[in-house]
């Protein structure tokens, strides 16, 4: 077993951001095991999902973190992770040192929407969001501190992938940069009939307040939902869209194979190490 914990949270210098973790939906797709459990509560290793993302947020340097949920499935978030501040289990090693406030989304509506829940909490600062089923084997502490502290404008992050059609794909110009961005390509984006490329995006974005007034001028996509891809298009548009490669494995826990598949995972190497 490699240790998840490196270090007492004291430790850890804040940064000046907020940060958001998108923990709602149906998670249709996990068929029996969500028609009551919430999805991020379902175990992963030795730990409940949402422990990965809080924890990243935590290593990262960001204290208060905003959780929004779907209706049905706040009170069990809030029976587990209270404030924020936990000691694991029959011990006093700390777990989380958050402030933790919650918000609940009432009708799926994508994981654009969830970030302009979060307009009037991030107060005009910077948001760090990541979605509760996405978990990392490295904490990406570094891309995300130095985009928190001296960054402009949004930074996403890519891996590359065997099956980009599940997700959002970067397009890149000549020189590098991103000239679009490709939502499942052929099923909620048919500009394309299949993934221009492999770089997935992932659940892990970084935004200035600038956000929120680009997810006011959104129109909903063909799922019906305003789309995290869409924001970073703009960005991207815009020419304020940073790109940081993700480093080791990076999964999401949305079906049965992904999730026996990332218990395992975390137990062989351990998951948001630090280098
Ligand atoms: C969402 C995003 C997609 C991203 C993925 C990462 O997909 O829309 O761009 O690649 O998360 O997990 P969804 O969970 O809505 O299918």
């Amino acid at each position: 077993m490699v240790l998840l914990w490196h270090r007492p949270e004291s430790t850890i210098a804040r940064v000046d951001a907020k940060g958001l973790i998108a923990a709602g939906g149906e998670a249709t797709r996990l068929g029996e095991l969500t028609r009551v459990a919430n999805k991020h509560l379902l175990p992963v290793g030795r730990w409940p999902m949402i422990y990965y993302p809080l924890q990243l947020l935590q290593l990262a340097g960001v204290r208060e973190v905003l959780i929004v949920t779907g209706q049905g499935h706040a009170g069990q978030l809030i029976d587990l992770l209270g404030d924020g501040r936990m000691a694991a289990r029959g011990g006093d090693e700390p777990l989380f040192d958050l402030d933790l406030t919650y918000k609940v989304q009432t009708e799926p509506g994508g994981i654009a929407q969830v970030v302009g829940m979060a307009e009037a909490y991030a107060g005009g600062g910077k948001l760090v969001v990541c979605l509760g089923d996405n978990l990392f084997e490295f904490a990406e502490v570094s891309a995300i501190r130095s985009w928190a502290d001296a960054g402009e404008g949004a930074q996403i992050f890519v891996k590359e992938v065997p099956d980009p059609e599940r997700f959002g794909v970067v397009v890149y110009g000549e020189d590098g940069r991103v000239t679009d961005l490709v939502e499942k390509a052929g099923v909620v984006d048919t500009r394309y009939e299949t993934p221009p490329t492999a770089d997935a995006v992932v659940g892990l974005y970084c935004y200035d307040a600038t956000v929120y007034e680009i997810i006011r001028g959104l129109e909903p996509s063909s799922r019906g939902e305003l789309e995290i891809t869409d924001v970073n298009r703009r960005y991207a548009e815009e020419g304020r869209l940073e790109v940081a490669r993700v480093q080791g494995w990076w999964h999401d826990a949305g079906a049965h194979e992904a999730l026996a598949e990332l218990g395992a995972r975390v137990e062989e190497t351990g998951a948001n190490k630090l280098a």
